[in-house]
């Protein structure tokens, strides 16, 4: 299946791959393992490990999700209005490095389709917890792009079980830049209004491209807005820093990821003295990764890049390995690991 599927071109292996997988009809979902079970923000996983942002940016698969054993899934990101992304080609494989690169730019059927299939979803009964990555239009103009973050929480808010800001992309011209604690600062009081409040809780996620000093600034801005979490992180822009050679511009994630991930990680937690609970996310592909992601302070796990490399076991298989870790490691639950190498 994976030649086949590495025969083709990467967005059109991708489109035939979530097509399927939207047409997966319920089976007995995998087996429990209470022993991996999280709570966060008052909110019950069943284990701490997602998928990330992008790979079903309209929520078309909910259900594949769950049954193919992740505790919860990232839907998005999300725009307000239905847009088409950049131009393809627009994703390439870079096998060597067990990577992808991408400048999708946010194809987004928008928030009135999005809304709807969460709703069914949630009618007909799902365990699986969802996330939902929030970003502007293209076409917004600079003086408008909080106000689309507004709309996205009025109107799509509610459906999520836990809300993330995307100012970390690198595709959408610009967008980074709302990492600043003044802009961020200005886009928290507009997407949260009079109240200052969310009935969700609300991450920001971040690039790995940042400063050292950039981080800590965002850090400490968290802080003060009462930030509920923090996403580390998007997929980065360098190529040659981490040993990767391509011509194709945009966003690279999977395994030259892993170590500036969990660098992020360690970071956000000792210097939020791990207040804030952290999604660990880049170049997670093994139990082994996530179990370090998570020792570095990750309260909860994703991948995206692993499921095209390893296929669709493997949210599985590092659940199984995760069991074993906590087990040979003589602890009883994950919230236990947490940022125990700080
Ligand atoms: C093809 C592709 C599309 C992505 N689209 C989004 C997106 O829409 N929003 C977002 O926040 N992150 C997006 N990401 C970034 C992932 O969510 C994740 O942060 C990054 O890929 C690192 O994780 P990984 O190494 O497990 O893939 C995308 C990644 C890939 C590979």
């Amino acid at each position: 299946m994976k030649r086949y599927l590495f025969g083709l071109d990467a967005e059109y292996a991708h489109r035939l791959t979530l097509r399927m997988l939207s047409l997966i009809p319920p089976f007995t979902p995998p087996r429990a393992r209470p022993e991996l079970a999280v709570k966060l923000w008052g909110t019950d996983f069943k284990n701490p490990i997602g998928l990330a942002a992008g790979m079903d940016k309209d929520a078309v698969a909910i259900r594949a999700w769950e049954m193919l054993g992740f505790g919860f899934a990232e839907l998005g990101t999300v725009t307000p209005r239905p847009q088409a992304g950049n131009d393809e080609p627009r994703l390439w494989r870079v096998p060597e490095r067990r990577a992808l690169i991408n400048r999708l730019g946010f194809p987004s059927e928008g928030m009135l389709a999005v809304g709807p299939r969460i709703e069914r979803m949630r009618k007909a009964g799902i365990s699986i917890r969802l996330g939902l990555n929030f970003g502007p239009n293209s076409n917004t103009p600079p003086e408008s792009v909080a106000a689309d973050y507004a709309t996205l929480m009025e109107g799509l808010g509610p459906a999520a079980d836990f809300i993330v800001i995307n100012v970390s992309s690198p595709n959408t011209p610009g967008l980074r830049n709302w990492q600043s604690p003044e802009k961020m600062t200005e886009l928290f009081a507009a997407m949260l209004g009079k109240t200052g409040e969310s009935p969700r809780p609300v991450l920001v996620k971040i690039s790995p491209d940042l400063e050292r000093n950039e981080l800590f600034r965002i850090c400490e801005t968290a802080l003060e807005l009462g930030v509920d979490g923090i996403v580390a992180c998007n997929t980065t822009v360098q190529r040659e820093a981490i040993g990767v050679s391509s011509p194709h511009p945009g966003g690279l994630s999977g395994r030259p990821l892993t170590i500036r991930a969990r660098e992020l990680i360690r970071d956000i937690h000792t210097h939020t003295r791990g207040k804030i609970p952290i999604i660990g996310v880049g170049g997670v592909s093994t139990a082994e990764d996530a179990w370090l992601h998570i020792r570095a302070g990750a309260s909860l796990v994703e991948l995206y890049t692993a499921l095209i490399y390893e296929g669709p076991g493997v949210a599985e298989r590092i659940k199984a390995g995760l069991a074993d870790l906590l087990r040979r490691n003589g602890f009883r639950s994950i919230s236990e690991v947490v940022g125990i190498d700080r």
